[in-house]
């Protein structure tokens, strides 16, 4: 008897309104079906289309080699949620403040936002198992006496490195992968910067406001809720207050917060992200309570390139650059692909080919640079230097070299007027 169980791949499917599950999903299966015999190995993630009306997109989310029985297919097929996100606000006087933001999830806006964002590998897959373990401890009921999870997780590093995308982008496949034990899922995230920043005697109730709305969508247990409280250093920031002015209201919200989260971990439909980019000032009661901490830092030069090559390619398929046919055929790695991965491009024998060779040399260059900054490298280029509606891939490269050297002087500049503005200051200090 054969006793080696064919291993579970499984595939996402995204769909937009109007798509007929019960008519329509036999011939999901066998496109995907035909699809997936074509090749031998898939990596994980690997996302393809197909022609049926109102599928978005069709994800693969197990690596497959060729050793694979094809037919342990596992299809989970989602609706996106066309809604656009709803704000929360107040009014204080004549200015209206946003404290928080809701989505209902998977959402159409959210949509492709896991795939763009580029880390070392394993990262976002950890990441996501991580939150996809702790959900399934709570719904189990898990003894917290004996196992803690508390169902926190908090991404920190500087600016710019794609900790609220990467935050909204786990809710979105947190959402997507428990659709059969949920049947909703919201995301509300808390803008803690505005619930500690200014009037103090009146962030308690705003507190109060934001936690009982979210504790309203957890009384409904078929609600999965994930809720992302960004820049959480905000909280550390008003503890530091304590030792200064207004100390009693500051203490109340800060306390106000801490205690409202440990409320909210008491649903076990909860899932709480947090975000901080300032590493050495987050609050100690609160970083206690974090089970997974993970450092998000400037992209590598792997991730660099990647970032590069998917702007290039989404230029190429809109027509601001114009495609030079294959890059070069031995390098070419899969049919969807016109520059090659970073590991093709990077191997040491490959044969020459300029607009590689630029490409990489541009990567160098962008060394240290946030995801932030290298998203926009594409776009200063075109404004600055391309100026024209399409222009050839050697020409677009030249143009990116251009901007990157900009952006790094302007920053260096910067830092330079912020160093002397700085020397002013204690100079009439010590005056
Ligand atoms: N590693 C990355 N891969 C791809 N895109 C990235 C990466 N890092 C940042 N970006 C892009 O940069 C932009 C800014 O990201 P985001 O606002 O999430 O960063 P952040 O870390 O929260 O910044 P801040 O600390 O200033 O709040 C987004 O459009 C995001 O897609
Ligand atoms: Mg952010």
């Amino acid at each position: 008897m054969n006793d080696i169980v064919a291993p579970t791949i499984r595939i996402e499917v995204a769909c937009t309104r109007g798509f007929d599950k019960a008519e329509q999903s036999c011939l999901v299966y066998q496109h995907v079906h035909d699809i997936l015999e074509e090749r031998e190995t898939i990596p994980m993630g690997t996302t393809f289309t197909i022609p049926v009306p109102f599928v978005l997109q069709v994800e693969v989310c197990t690596n497959i080699n060729q050793y694979m029985v094809r037919s342990a297919l596992q299809f989970n097929i989602y609706m996106l949620h066309e809604t656009p996100s709803v704000a929360e606000t107040i009014n204080h006087g004549t200015e209206e403040v946003e404290i928080s933001n809701h989505t209902l999830l998977p959402s159409r806006e959210l949509h492709g936002l896991w795939e763009s964002l580029i880390y070392e590998e394993g990262i976002k897959d950890s990441m996501l198992a991580f939150a996809e373990s702790s959900m399934l401890f709570a719904r189990k009921g898990v003894d917290t006496n004996l196992i803690t999870c508390n169902r926190l997780a908090l991404f920190h590093g500087p600016p710019g490195t794609g900790k609220t995308s990467l935050c909204k982008a786990i809710a979105q496949k947190l959402a997507v992968r428990l659709n059969g034990e949920y049947r909703h899922a919201h995301l509300v995230e808390i803008n803690s910067h505005s619930l500690f920043s200014r009037w103090f005697s009146e962030s308690g109730k705003l507190v109060q406001k934001v936690f009982s709305e979210i504790i309203a969508l957890l009384e409904d247990k078929h609600s999965l809720v994930c809720v992302l409280v960004d820049e959480v250093e905000s909280i550390a920031y008003a503890r530091e207050r304590i030792s200064s002015n207004e100390p009693s209201d500051s203490i109340r919200v800060v306390n106000a917060v801490l205690t409202q989260l440990d409320r909210l971990r008491q649903f076990p439909n909860v899932f709480i992200l947090a975000t901080s980019n300032l590493t050495d000032s987050i609050d100690v009661a609160f970083l206690d309570r974090a089970d997974f901490v993970q450092y998000i830092g400037h992209p590598t030069e792997r991730a660099i390139y990647e970032i590069y090559r998917s702007a290039l390619h989404n230029l190429q398929a809109i027509g601001i650059v114009e495609k030079e046919g294959k890059i070069n055929r031995r390098l070419s790695a899969s049919a969807f692909d016109e520059l090659p991965s970073y590991e093709d491009a990077t191997e040491p024998g490959r044969a020459s080919c300029t607009t590689l060779d630029i490409l990489l040399q541009i990567v160098k260059l962008s060394a240290g640079q946030s995801g932030r900054t290298l998203r926009k490298i594409p776009f200063l280029a075109h404004a600055l230097y391309v100026k024209k509606e399409t222009d050839s891939m050697l020409n677009f490269l030249a143009a990116m070299r251009q901007a990157i050297r900009k952006v790094q002087n302007d920053k260096h500049l910067l830092k330079k007027d912020n160093l002397s503005d700085a020397a002013i200051v204690t100079s009439n200090g010590s005056l």
